[in-house]
């Protein structure tokens, strides 16, 4: 019955993981998943967390969830991402649900978007989390890309960028990394997404905002949220994948929400009501546990306060680490340019390394990372920096 089915190929992120954990050298290092490591290199989780933690054992029944998921925990999404006096909360504007984590929140939209306006498609960055180009994939909406990145520069394409936004046709969707972008580390500055946000006005484009690192490009989630808070600002109807899983510590609890900013009240109860359906025959309700945890810190101003200062704490230990990385390839008197590595921002350096050159490290020094020469920031330490540069001068040398 299941003779033609041949084996998926491994996840070009996920897959790291695998063959990290197989591998038993003692040498290794994992740069690949975005996954926060204090800086002995391990799993972090927040003392905000442990205190929520600490709140609900033993106080909380395991009832279901209802189909869009808790209630506190989408207003608390809500005002974290469109601020904290938004308007657009108070007219009840917002359609939103609690999802998966991000995947979940891009998955729910991207069904949504297929089931709702089946002809249109989904403008994508080039690069962009391979993860991305799976979702609108498996919902079936047609992908097309956009310019994002300028390898020479290992920075933005700004004018690239601008004509495919003037190039697409009117009233086209666009996913946009709200900030810290992934695979890059490079965003617009305020100015340019003024200008983006313009454009898109003219043009009559929707933007979908993937949120997965708020807090990381800045140590400041409001900071983060500027891009989004510009849109809005500007009018626009804007959809927004929300994610705790970084900037809470909160991966394997699957806590994130999605919302879509819509016309009135009435417009939003009825998308709403659309996205739990598209929900109920696919994992019913979502998990209690993380949104518990979730909307407790986000409604205490004390844990609040904890958790805005622990979330600096993982931002700026990856500063320093992408200092050290420079430093220790600059001693090492590599004669390429490693600016980018502090240039870029979040949790990731997009290293410009070729596959080729990734595997080698991976070969001969154990070294884990995505073959598009994505380097984790988040899985360098003070014990593994100098060995991580040594193996990237030793095959980038001309
Ligand atoms: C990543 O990009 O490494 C993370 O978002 C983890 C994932 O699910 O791919």
């Amino acid at each position: 019955l299941f003779g033609h089915v041949e084996p998926a190929p491994k996840d070009p992120i996920l897959g790291v993981t695998e063959a990290f954990l197989a591998d038993p050298s003692p040498d290794k290092v994992n740069v690949g998943v975005g996954a926060y490591r204090d800086d002995n290199g391990q799993p972090v989780v927040l003392s905000c967390v442990r205190e929520a933690e600490r709140r609900i054992l033993g106080n909380l029944n395991m009832e279901y969830l209802p189909m869009g998921g808790s209630i506190k925990m989408i207003e608390e999404s809500l005002k974290l991402a469109y601020g904290e006096d938004s308007g657009f909360i108070k007219d009840k504007r917002i359609a939103a649900v609690q999802a998966l984590s991000d995947t979940g929140a891009c998955r729910l939209f991207a069904d949504f978007q297929k089931r709702f306006l089946p002809d249109s498609q989904i403008y994508i960055s080039t690069p962009t989390w391979s993860n991305h180009h799976n979702i609108w994939r498996d919902a079936q909406v047609p992908q097309k890309t956009f310019t994002y990145y300028h390898p020479e520069s290992r920075g933005l394409d700004f004018s690239g960028l601008m004509n495919d936004i003037k190039n697409a046709p009117d009233g086209s969707f666009f996913l946009l990394h709200a900030c810290a972008h992934n695979p890059t580390g490079v965003d617009p500055t305020e100015e340019q997404w003024r200008e983006i946000s313009h454009q898109f006005k003219v043009k009559k484009h929707f933007p979908f905002f993937d949120m997965a690192y708020q807090g990381f490009a800045s140590g400041d989630p409001e900071r983060d949220a500027k891009a989004i808070r510009i849109f809005l600002e500007d009018g626009h109807q804007i959809g927004c994948a929300q994610s705790y899983a970084k900037n809470m510590g909160l991966y394997g609890q699957r806590a994130g929400c999605l919302s879509i900013l819509c016309e009135d009240e009435m417009q939003a109860v009825a998308v709403k009501s659309q996205l739990q359906q598209i929900a109920r025959p696919m994992y019913s309700n979502p998990p209690v546990h993380g949104a518990l945890v979730v909307s407790i810190i986000l409604n205490d101003p004390e844990l609040k306060g904890l958790w805005l200062k622990e979330v600096k704490g993982m931002a700026d230990r990856i500063i320093g680490m992408r200092k050290a990385l420079k430093e220790n390839l600059e001693k090492l008197g590599s004669p390429l340019s490693w600016d980018h590595i502090t240039n870029q921002i979040g949790m990731f350096c997009y290293s410009g390394m070729t596959p080729e050159q990734v595997d080698r490290l991976t070969n001969e020094y154990h070294i884990y990372m995505t073959r598009n020469g994505r380097i984790s920031m988040a899985g360098v330490t003070t014990g593994n920096v100098a060995y991580l540069a040594n193996a990237i001068h030793e095959v980038t040398k001309p």
